[in-house]
């Protein structure tokens, strides 16, 4: 193991009480994942080889979130929430003997830049210090402010309620994140905090001068406060998941993608977009989104879990659900909704249409009001629609089914059975007209009338 190899300790055993939730804190999603997968998608990001997560007691739903962003992940339970220190000792048996860098972040705070996380790894390995995230925030109240001396070391990081109004008057604070030089290094500090303090309370803060007496120097980077918001309530959560859109945004049109009007799209923290896409007001992405080049979304489309290829349109008023697959050049017009279900290229599917567990071959027509009635009320059924078939107007295509390659279905159709290649198929009654119909009904009314 190198020394710059990287471990990372997350603290999440708080259940957030002023979420006013009956799901732990870092449960909540921001941009459709939850804060405890954003903390592990962005430590892989930075490198971390080993990631421990302290929870309190009863939180499997946490333990088994983290499981999902990361196979390896070790869970460490913090049976009494004693202070932050106290929850970086319940990971000991996890960090302990790690040789390289450890890094403590709080579930809580799930917006740092991956960068910024690299930037304090790199501060770690090059001071062998212990390195603090620093910021500036516009109200610093609530903060541990840090204490630095002329040279630029940390003396000390003061609570905000143990703090003198002198120190309260520091701008600089604590965002919880902090590097540590190696586990051993680490460990033998937390073994000399106390917890004589305003909130009685292990404090990870005292690490500063527990650190110093034992000449273990402390740093620290400094990065956006936007980067190290806490999220303690719904508001914050609000305030986050801006913040984060505002990114996602920022990101989809630096990777080429016309956003007309950025603040109404909303993106799920892995949408993928590529370049000439052009969203229009008012699109939702939900999460597992993959958008290709030149592709348009018109106004008002909800996308979640759909590939949409090169030079595809969809919406406006577009519903595309999990399995959507758009092929090349394709079209899905208004008030179509799509499961689970292929459009090859160049095929449309203009209008009013609900189109589930099927496949609409290549070129195909698909006309407005067509059915695919993919459930009988016990399972899900396939159809398959050739290349190049045409889908009259107003037809219920009863799954299983297959209309063969260029084949045409009138309209109203109801089809139950296999169409043929290159066929006609109708379904529905037959049109029958009675010549003077009207006049003969009316006479005999006037007649029965008359009589009465
Ligand atoms: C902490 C810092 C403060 C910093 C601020 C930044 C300490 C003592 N203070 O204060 O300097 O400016 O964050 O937001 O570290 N947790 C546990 N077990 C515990 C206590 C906390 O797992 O026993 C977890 C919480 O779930 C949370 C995180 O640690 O994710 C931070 O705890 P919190 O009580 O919110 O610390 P702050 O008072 O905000
Ligand atoms: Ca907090």
């Amino acid at each position: 193991m190198t020394k710059n190899q990287l471990a990372c300790v997350v603290l999440a055993a708080g259940r957030g009480t002023r979420m006013k939730s009956a799901q732990p804190k870092v449960l909540h999603k921001i941009a459709n994942r939850s804060m405890l997968g954003h903390i592990l998608e962005y430590t892989k990001t930075a490198g971390s080889s080993r990631n421990c997560v302290v929870v309190g007691p009863n939180m499997e739903d946490v333990a088994g979130e983290a499981a999902v962003w990361d196979e390896h992940v070790a869970v460490a339970i913090q049976h009494e929430q004693l202070g932050t220190a106290n929850a970086v000792d319940s990971a000991r048996s996890c960090v302990a003997s790690f040789e390289g860098i450890v890094v403590v972040l709080f579930g809580d705070t799930p917006l740092i830049e991956p960068e910024t996380l690299k930037r304090l790894v790199c501060a770690v390995a090059e001071s062998r210090s212990t390195v603090i995230l620093g910021f500036t925030p516009d109200d610093p109240t609530g903060y541990g402010r840090l204490l630095v001396d002329d040279s630029g070391l940390v003396t000390a990081i003061r609570e905000h309620a143990d703090a003198s109004d002198e120190e309260r008057a520091i701008g600089l604070c604590n965002s919880g994140v902090l590097g540590f030089a190696s586990g051993p290094l680490l460990f033998s500090i937390i073994d000399e905090i106390g917890n004589d303090n305003a909130q009685g309370e292990f404090y990870l803060t005292d690490v500063v001068e527990v650190g110093a007496r034992r000449g273990i120097g402390t740093r620290f980077i400094e990065c956006r406060e936007d980067e190290v918001l806490g999220i303690n309530t719904r508001a914050q959560l609000a305030q986050a998941e801006n913040i984060f859109q505002d990114r996602l945004r920022l990101k989809a049109m630096e990777n080429g993608a016309t956003l007309i009007s950025p603040k109404t799209t909303y993106f799920s923290a892995d949408t993928e977009t590529g370049k000439d896409v052009v969203v229009e007001p008012g699109v939702v992405f939900g999460p597992g989104v993959v958008v290709e080049d030149q592709v348009t979304i018109k106004a008002y489309s909800h996308l979640e879990g759909a590939h949409l290829r090169v030079g595809a349109t969809v919406g406006p008023f577009a519903r595309l659900r999990p399995g959507a697959d758009i092929g090349e050049g394709a079209k899905v017009g208004n008030y179509v909704e799509i499961k689970n279900a292929k459009v090859e290229k160049g095929a449309k599917v203009n209008h009013l249409t609900y189109i589930g567990d099927a496949r609409v071959g290549e070129n195909a027509n698909i006309g407005a009001g067509t059915i695919t009635c993919n459930y009988d009320g016990f399972s899900k059924h396939h159809t398959d629609i050739g290349a190049g078939a045409f889908i009259g107007s107003n037809s219920a295509l009863v799954a299983p089914v297959t209309i063969g390659d260029g084949a045409y279905v009138g309209s109203g159709s109801v089809i139950t059975k296999n169409v043929t290649s290159g066929a006609l198929a109708v379904g529905r009654g037959r049109q029958v007209e009675r010549k003077g119909w009207v006049e003969d009904t009316r006479a005999l009314r006037n007649r029965k009338r008359d009589a009465t």
